[in-house]
């Protein structure tokens, strides 16, 4: 529970609602803004899904039969769930329906084809439902109008990512020596069920870029399981599992070899593609590894294609960089450490840090960004990042939703 200050205002609260790929929950985070679009945490909660709702979901990323009937019914069962999370976390925060202006809800993936001949993306947690459960404004389907203009949808946190971590605001002595360089060339790393990469350059006058780099969470949480049946846990807590393998160098040159780390950014990707079926083709391609070596591999190479993808963009090689890590990877010791490693032996100057450091718990991160998104609806400011996402323009993500 929160303290809430004397002069804090009632009515100016945001819930961010954020449901990821590992489809391991429910994280709200409860924001105010200032003028400056600064967020201020007040509150957190987190819904960790039964193990048949999470199965409900994943059952969902991959043809199978019966989609509609499943996907639709889910709509509506997540939206519950949803609801049920945000009355639950209005009791511990002590406050009312009103004090809420809007919801920020990115809701769930299930699909996500930006490649496609017709190009989609879904979420489902249906927003009006949510809207009418809770009484409270619903600010969803931030991804649609991006893609409607030619964009992949996401990554959609940077645009809030400049605004909390990005060193380059130019100072009046790099102005007065026309340098504009200020500060340091920052990079912000979600390690979620997929990882994205943001890179915000020193440089005022460079564009910002962001992009999924490949796998996150999501593969190694499903080759644990496959291995893990009876485990009480979904992922490998702390990389225990990855810990006790090596990593196959045959197979990590196989996995990097794949299509999706040789593309150009704007580029996204999901579970539809990095998938046990992808794995097990992979696998096809090398001698036998031991399951537990497959998992040291796994991890090896999320954290070889977070770093190649900041190796791309650092210009002066003498020059610190600093490296943002967010997202349940960071509780992944093996993991966090494979891409200290990494950043070892390819960056020569760089300084590894968490969120935290920015008064941002990395697990809230992404609930805050899409408590942001909902201001920035509120307030017609262009919350989307057509450099990044390959849009003809940016616009005002999200449509509204009314109890
Ligand atoms: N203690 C831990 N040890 C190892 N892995 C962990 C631990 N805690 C969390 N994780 C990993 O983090 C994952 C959840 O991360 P997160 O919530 O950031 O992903 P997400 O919901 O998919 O978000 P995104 O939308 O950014 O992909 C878990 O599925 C698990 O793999
Ligand atoms: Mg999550």
């Amino acid at each position: 529970m929160i303290n809430h200050s004397p002069s804090q205002k009632s009515k100016e609260y945001y819930i961010g609602l954020m449901s990821g790929t590992s489809a391991d929950g429910i994280d709200l985070a409860l924001v105010t803004f200032d003028n400056n679009s600064k967020p201020q945490l007040h509150g957190r909660f987190y819904h960790p899904y039964s193990t048949a709702v999470a199965h409900k979901i994943t059952a969902l990323y991959n043809p199978n039969h019966n989609e509609i009937d499943r996907a639709f019914e889910l709509d509506i069962e997540l939206a519950q769930l949803f609801s049920q999370a945000i009355k639950a976390f209005l009791t511990q925060e002590k406050l009312a329906l009103n004090d809420i202006i809007a919801i920020g809800s990115h809701g769930q993936t299930i699909r996500h084809r930006p490649q496609a001949k017709h190009p989609f993306t879904l979420q489902i947690g249906c927003c009006q439902t949510l809207a009418t459960l809770t009484n409270i404004r619903v600010i969803g389907q931030f991804r649609r109008k991006d893609m409607a203009l030619g964009g992949q949808g996401a990554p959609l946190v940077p645009a809030f990512h400049q605004i909390i971590f990005s060193e380059n605001t130019p100072s009046e002595s790099s102005i007065a020596d026309g340098s504009i360089k200020n500060g340091h060339d920052v990079f912000v790393v979600n390690i979620g069920g997929i990882a994205n990469l943001t890179f915000l350059p020193a440089d005022a006058n460079e564009t910002v870029i962001g992009y999924d780099t490949g796998t996150g969470n999501a593969l190694m949480d499903d080759w644990f399981q496959l291995h893990h049946p009876k485990s009480n846990n979904n992922y490998d807590k702390n990389g225990d599992w990855a810990a006790s393998g090596k990593v196959n160098t045959a197979l990590l040159k196989q996995l990097l070899s794949d299509h999706y780390c040789q593309l150009a950014p704007p580029k996204s990707t999901g579970r539809e593609y990095f998938n046990l079926s992808w794995l097990e083709t992979q696998l096809a391609q090398v001698k036998l590894v031991t399951s537990q070596d497959v998992q040291a591999t796994l991890s090896a190479f999320t954290a070889l294609t977070i770093v190649n993808a900041i190796k791309q963009h650092c210009g002066d090689e003498k020059a610190l960089i600093k490296v943002y890590l967010c997202g349940g990877g960071v509780h992944n010791q093996v993991l966090k450490n494979q891409v200290n490693h990494q950043l070892k032996l390819h960056i020569k100057n760089y300084e590894l840090l968490l969120t935290n450091q920015k008064d941002i718990d990395g697990d809230q991160l992404e609930a805050v960004a899409f408590a942001w998104l909902a201001f920035a609806y509120d307030k017609k400011l262009l919350s989307s990042m057509p450099a990044v996402t390959g849009a003809s323009k940016s616009c005002t993500l999200g449509n509204e939703y009314y109890p």
